[in-house]
């Protein structure tokens, strides 16, 4: 088999589509690194909650975290399938994933350095291509040029059930119409932020993967990837 050249992936779509899943489960199959950009607004919003720079009332101190950026360093660090985030040298994989990082994320990556920080670090990461990066931005601002772009969605009502089930599973005490306010609120904070919106790249697929199985998601992510090697 000849080795082919490594390409670039961007994965982007709204929230709870579970296009980290595929993104993971393509990197696994093509020995690509796979990076969640995702966690590194999180990580950055975790950096902000513990120095004091989200108030009670939930304002954001956002001179300060801006002035703190070059302070703050992320990495992943891999341990066979699982793939945990760094702050600063600390695993705080499971910290980011909370409900109070997710409730104060927001905000902190509308800011538009905060954006530009890691957008930066993001492409020094996917330099020598060989990479699976899902997000928000990542086909349209990360790698513009990226060989395969996707467009994850689904109906907000199939991602709400989604993310109701992962919640109860966790034991958490909710109702789906809470949570199905959180998604629709989600999608229009993401779509209507001034800088970096979620939005389609004009040449990324459409995958609506509301009526597909884990497995039907990913064969056609593999698809697709094996056409862009091929040159197709
Ligand atoms: O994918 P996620 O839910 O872990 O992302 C967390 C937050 O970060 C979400 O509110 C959107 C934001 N985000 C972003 O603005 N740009 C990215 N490339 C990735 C995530």
């Amino acid at each position: 088999m000849t080795m082919k050249r490594p390409i670039t992936v961007a994965l982007d779509g709204y929230s709870s589509t579970g296009k980290s899943t595929m993104a993971r489960q393509l990197a696994k199959v093509t020995g690509y690194r796979y990076v969640d950009s995702g966690a590194m607004y999180r990580a950055v919003t975790l950096y902000a909650m513990r120095n004091g720079m989200i108030a009670a009332d939930d304002t954001l101190d956002i001179p300060a975290l801006v002035a703190a950026l070059p302070m703050i360093s992320i990495d992943f660090e891999v341990n066979g399938d699982r793939q945990s985030t760094l702050l600063n040298g600390e695993n705080v994989e499971r910290e980011i994933r909370t409900l109070e990082v997710s409730a104060h994320v927001s905000p902190v990556a509308a800011v538009p350095q905060v954006r530009h920080a890691l957008v930066a670090m993001q492409q020094a990461m996917g330099r020598d291509g060989g990479i699976v990066m899902d997000g928000r931005d990542i086909g349209t601002t990360v790698f513009p040029h990226a060989e395969l772009k996707v467009f994850v969605t689904a109906s907000a009502e199939t991602r709400a059930r989604r993310r109701f089930d992962e919640l109860k599973a966790k034991g958490e005490d909710i109702n789906y119409d809470d949570v199905l306010a959180n998604v629709v609120s989600r999608d229009h904070i993401d779509e209507t932020r001034a800088e970096s919106p979620l939005r389609k790249a004009d040449d990324a697929v459409l995958l609506d993967n509301s009526e597909l199985t884990v497995d039907e998601q990913n064969k056609i992510l593999l698809d697709l990837f094996n056409s862009r090697i091929n040159g197709d």
